[in-house]
């Protein structure tokens, strides 16, 4: 047990209920990628394991001209692999997730983690699917320049300073900065003479692609192909099983904490309350960049956070169904089929966007972009027998259309459900 990683899940049982909601994406994703690395076991996979390579973290020191600092004041991120070939042109940008802090006191938690502070960030992390430099793993993106960016605000890259305490509560919030911060490092790299690129990004990262999408685009050539990929960071606006508006009280909080409103469309903000404007329904009415959305429709975070938070369910009539599919009756699926309604239904004008891509597989997973078994391996999820991967190189490169929607639950397969009721 080195790794501070799974010393840092030891803890987890004496957090308060609002932490919870706070640090669940990082310990999700962990947990999904102990999984599959238990899993990696079968035989069929350790090519893939040693196939991903470990890229250096670069500090960005430029943002110290901004103050564009991590939630400590500790200086933000990134990992950079080169581009090769016929991808030296190209730039993958990759923002990792890990959900927000709501209040002075979770992102004070957070500031002593890695989602707060580049002290505690790995120094070198692993490459794979999406990031991965090999064709069998990453078939159209490999020999691009690839960029995973470290999240360390707490607000999806989309702070502003002015929110800051003036009382000397020590906690910056510089999401804003540290997005302008980067792209300017980027830009300097190369990025400005890109003839291709796409901005991805996972669960909070994944909606930092959304709320900068568009700012992204305007900064790379006018006659340069880019696009944005959203990988689980599709949240619905949606009520919990008791029929309080948990996540949408949520994000109220960071909004009014971190001053998120500011990085919002301004058009939505006039119109309706700011902390709607940061659901991704709202957000994509008007991006211009063309869109891909992966997202399954059982995505795990989002029923463990946002349809059956711990607080709805206090007879824990949810407990088992909230941590594996499988074991929810025939109501409980019922219900999770109407999420999955919800979803398919926000998703309906994307669906008719001849620009827009989406990949909406019925499993019981959170992101399935950055990891080479759900990606593209033998063993992937699959709709109509194409891997997320082939579906996403399908759509950014014009090969053919690209809106691929499951069946409903049990039907494929091919998924990957996590379990979450196996050894925690
Ligand atoms: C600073 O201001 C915030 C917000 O008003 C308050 O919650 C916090 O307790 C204050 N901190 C100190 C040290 O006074
Ligand atoms: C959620 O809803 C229930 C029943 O409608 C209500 O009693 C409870 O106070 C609500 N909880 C929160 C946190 O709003
Ligand atoms: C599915 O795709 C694989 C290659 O990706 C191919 O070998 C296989 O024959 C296809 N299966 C069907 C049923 O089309």
């Amino acid at each position: 047990m080195a790794n501070p990683r799974l010393r840092a899940l030891t803890r987890w049982g004496k957090w308060a209920k609002k932490d919870w909601a706070i640090a669940a994406v990082g310990f999700t994703i962990i947990l999904f990628a102990l999984t599959l690395l238990f899993d990696s076991r079968n035989p069929a996979t350790p090519d893939l394991l040693s196939a991903q390579d470990l890229v250096p973290l670069t500090l960005l020191h430029r943002a110290k001209a901004t103050g564009a600092f991590c939630l400590d004041g500790s200086l933000p991120g990134y990992h950079f692999q080169k581009g090769f070939g016929s991808g030296s042109n190209n730039w993958l940008l990759h923002i990792e997730g890990g959900g927000w802090c709501n209040s002075i006191e979770t992102c004070n938690i957070r500031k002593r983690t890695a989602l707060g502070s580049s002290n505690y960030m790995d120094r070198l992390v692993s490459f794979a699917g999406i990031l991965s430099r090999h064709p069998s793993q990453n078939p159209d993106f490999y020999n691009w320049n690839i960029v995973k960016i470290r999240y360390c605000d707490g607000a999806s890259l989309a702070g502003h300073p002015e929110s800051e305490f003036k009382n000397g509560t020590k906690l910056f919030f510089r999401g804003h900065l540290i997005w302008e911060a980067i792209m300017s490092e980027l830009l300097s790299l190369g990025l400005s003479k890109a003839k291709q690129a796409l901005l991805s990004g996972c669960s909070a990262g994944g909606l930092a692609t959304l709320i900068h999408c568009d700012d992204f685009r305007d900064h790379l050539p006018k006659d340069a192909t880019i696009k944005c990929l959203a990988d689980a960071g599709f949240f619905l606006d949606e009520p919990d099983v008791l029929g309080n508006r948990t996540m949408s009280a949520f994000y109220h909080d960071v909004l009014q904490l971190q001053g998120v409103a500011k990085s919002l469309h301004k058009k939505c903000v006039r119109r309706m309350e700011p902390s709607k404007c940061i659901f991704p329904l709202e957000i994509i009415e008007n991006v211009r960049t063309p869109l891909f959305i992966v997202n399954p429709a059982y995505d795990f975070w989002q029923i463990q956070h946002i349809l059956v938070p711990t607080e709805s369910d206090p007879h824990g009539y949810w407990r088992r169904c909230r941590l594996s599919i499988q074991e929810c009756d025939s109501t409980q699926i019922g219900t999770l089929q109407g999420f999955r309604s919800s979803l398919l239904k926000a998703l309906s004008k994307l669906e008719k966007d001849k620009e827009g891509g989406m990949f909406i597989n019925s499993c019981f997973v959170h992101c399935q972009t950055w990891m080479a078994e759900t990606w593209h391996s033998p063993n992937s999820p699959r709709i109509n027998n194409k891997t997320i991967a082939e579906s996403v190189g399908d759509w950014y490169f014009g090969r053919k259309p690209s809106k691929e929607i499951d069946c409903p639950h049990p039907c494929n397969p091919t998924c990957y459900n996590m379990d979450f009721t196996r050894g925690v």
